[in-house]
């Protein structure tokens, strides 16, 4: 069968819809799908996608007793992470998606991906997913549909978003939304693309299943799109957390947290107060885990939505004592990606800490000599709701108030636990600077330094340059906006050790920021920012080795100086673009 069938059920003609359900047949048109599916995000719907992804095998049950209502999914093994390097941003103008993209020509892009996707949903269905990322009556909300023809992408974007019949009448509502196309095609990493096009609001996926390559809503949308959107309209789309912090007095803080991927969000999002702390009072609520989206309000503050309504997180690492609210939110209602299972069918991964895995993430018995029980890359996804420390806040139209900006990445030497940036401006040279480690949220080498601003080097839709000016407009001389901190939770010893222990005690760090946005605790000036003194922090019950004091909390000037010039060199690289300001930063630090 392969008439197109009927493809308006939303909406009639001459209503707004009427320019998505054109859109809809055109796609139909090409790809020729035996069948279109229009998602209302009901459960009766879920609950068939999954029965028959259950019975071709796509989805495998794990034990529902331990894990009721959880899957496994096993991808094909070529397809486990973000393609960068197939990533496109095509803009008319190549330099206005920058250095910082792989950039084809949009007429160029669409005939070699609408070549793969002619024809491409033969004998499959089409599902068509309306979507709205953020709270459906936020004003900083945005709605976008994806068209795709994997039921597994259906079932991940309706716990990531607020998918279906609502964010449909809101799309009708407001006549405008983000076009994403994807199909898996055949899963051929050499017929793979991810292109964006972020003047015509649209996005191509074709040959993957992977999360950050096929919900579209995620990293295409919520940040490749949306970065365009938000330059032009006068906003910040982030790769950023977002938590609130309350202290013993009730006082709550929200802070926004831009780490690469695979280096701290959704662990420091759902972080547990040391025990002291929570004697004393102190909560984390979670907002988000990965992507913010911030606008000034009327009182100068920049105020922040999550756009996402679940986490699609890194599963190796993730234990009781790591990351016990992640771990307790994937009890149940999860989907688990490439992960290992146990002998009685629970999922299982490296880091765990429990249990035994007898079958790993290509379904072939457990050998440790082979490889991992889990890929290093294995996810999970599930609703934000069953975090334990979720906050209502999350759903507030208004956003949350951002008292602090923190940007942070994997630095083995060098960086300190953290500093204080002395300015708005400053602070987003900070941003601008950030280097991190590669990890295995990406194809292609682990461990490597490469320069990562503000954790967007995979996911800024235009020209870097133009991204930091962008951020230093929003400085405004009212000193209403967020204080912006860097942190290093990876600075390793001599002996190849981690001399900080991170997680619950990263709360520390929060408490020392909290106190300087209050004006309340102490910093001394260095050239590269104000850095707390061991003093200054609260490190009661800590062992901390005189090795460790002195990195974590020490500023190394000729180390310092190297990497000024590294940074120099970097933004040079993006020529008279790179706004002065920064330079000019940059040099003033470099010469101190
Ligand atoms: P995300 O992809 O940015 O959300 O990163 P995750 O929170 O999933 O963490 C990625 C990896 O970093 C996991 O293996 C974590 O266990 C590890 N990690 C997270 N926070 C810390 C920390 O404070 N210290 C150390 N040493 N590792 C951390
Ligand atoms: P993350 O993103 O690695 O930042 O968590 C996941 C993705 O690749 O989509
Ligand atoms: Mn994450």
């Amino acid at each position: 069968m392969n008439a197109v069938p009927d493809v308006s059920p939303a909406g009639t003609a001459g209503s707004s819809l009427a320019a998505l359900n054109a859109w809809v047949a055109e796609v139909a048109a090409l790809t020729r799908p035996d069948a279109i599916h229009w998602c209302d995000g009901s459960d009766a719907e879920n609950a068939a996608l999954v029965a028959g992804m259950e019975a071709d095998g796509t989805l495998i049950r794990l034990n529902h007793e331990t894990h009721p209502g959880s899957w496994l999914h096993r991808s094909d093994p070529n397809d486990v992470a973000r393609v960068e390097h197939l990533t496109f941003v095509c803009t008319p103008e190549r330099d206005d998606a920058g250095p910082n993209n792989h950039w084809m020509s949009p007429a160029d892009a669409h005939a070699k991906i609408d070549a793969l996707f002619d024809g491409c949903m033969q004998g499959r269905t089409m599902y068509v997913i309306p979507y709205c990322m953020g709270p459906i009556d936020s004003p900083l909300s945005r709605c976008g549909v994806e068209i795709t023809d994997s039921p597994y992408v259906v079932a991940n974007m309706r716990i990531m978003t607020r998918m279906g019949a609502p964010a449909l009448a809101r799309i009708e509502r407001e006549g405008r939304f983000v076009k994403g196309l994807h199909s898996t095609g055949e899963l051929d990493p050499e017929r793979r693309f991810i292109m964006h096009f972020p003047e015509e609001l649209t996005i191509k996926s074709y040959g993957s299943g992977y999360g950050g390559n096929a919900l579209l809503g995620k990293k295409c949308h919520a940040l490749r799109i949306a970065s365009h959107q938000a330059r032009n309209e006068g906003w910040l789309a982030e790769h950023m957390l977002i938590l609130g912090v309350t202290n013993p007095r009730g006082e709550t803080h929200y802070i926004a947290a831009a780490f690469p991927s695979a280096c701290g969000k959704t662990n420091l999002a759902m972080l547990i107060p040391p025990e002291g702390y929570r004697k004393d009072g102190w909560k984390i609520s979670t907002i988000g885990d990965d992507i913010c989206w911030m606008r000034p309000g009327k009182d100068g503050r920049l105020y922040a939505i999550n756009p996402e309504a679940g986490f699609f997180g890194v599963a190796p690492g993730t234990s009781r004592k790591s990351n016990p609210s992640a771990l307790a939110s994937i009890q149940s209602n999860t989907i688990f990606t490439n992960v290992g299972v146990t002998a009685d069918n629970q999922p299982w991964w490296e880091g765990l800490g429990e249990g035994e895995p007898a079958i790993d993430w290509r379904g072939e018995p457990y050998d440790a000599g082979k490889r991992p029980a889990a890929h290093p890359n294995a996810r999970f996804t599930v609703s934000a709701r069953q975090c334990p420390s979720w906050s209502p806040e999350a759903e507030n139209p208004e956003g949350v108030p951002i008292s602090a900006i923190v940007f942070g990445g994997r630095r083995p030497s060098l960086v300190p636990l953290v500093f204080e940036a002395r300015d708005w401006t400053h602070g987003v040279l900070v941003g601008a600077a950030m280097g991190s480690e590669t990890t295995a949220a990406a194809t292609g080498a682990v461990g490597v330094m490469r320069r990562d601003p503000m954790a967007m080097k995979p996911f800024c839709g235009y020209n870097f340059a133009d991204y930091f000016a962008h951020w230093l407009s929003f400085d405004d001389g009212s000193n209403r906006l967020p204080k912006i901190f860097h942190v290093n939770w990876f600075r390793k010893g001599d002996g190849g050790d981690f001399l900080w222990p991170g997680f619950g005690d990263n709360l520390r760090v929060l408490e020392w920021m909290i106190g300087r946005v209050k004006g309340e605790a102490g910093a001394v000036e260095t050239p590269i920012g104000n850095l707390p003194t061991a003093g200054d922090l609260n490190l009661d019950g800590l062992e901390l080795t005189g090795e460790a004091r002195e990195k974590l909390f020490g500023f190394e000037r000729e180390g310092w100086k190297a990497e000024f010039d590294s940074i120099g060199e970097y933004l040079d690289s993006y020529g008279p673009r790179m706004p002065r300001a920064l330079k000019d930063e940059q040099q003033r630090i470099a010469r101190a």
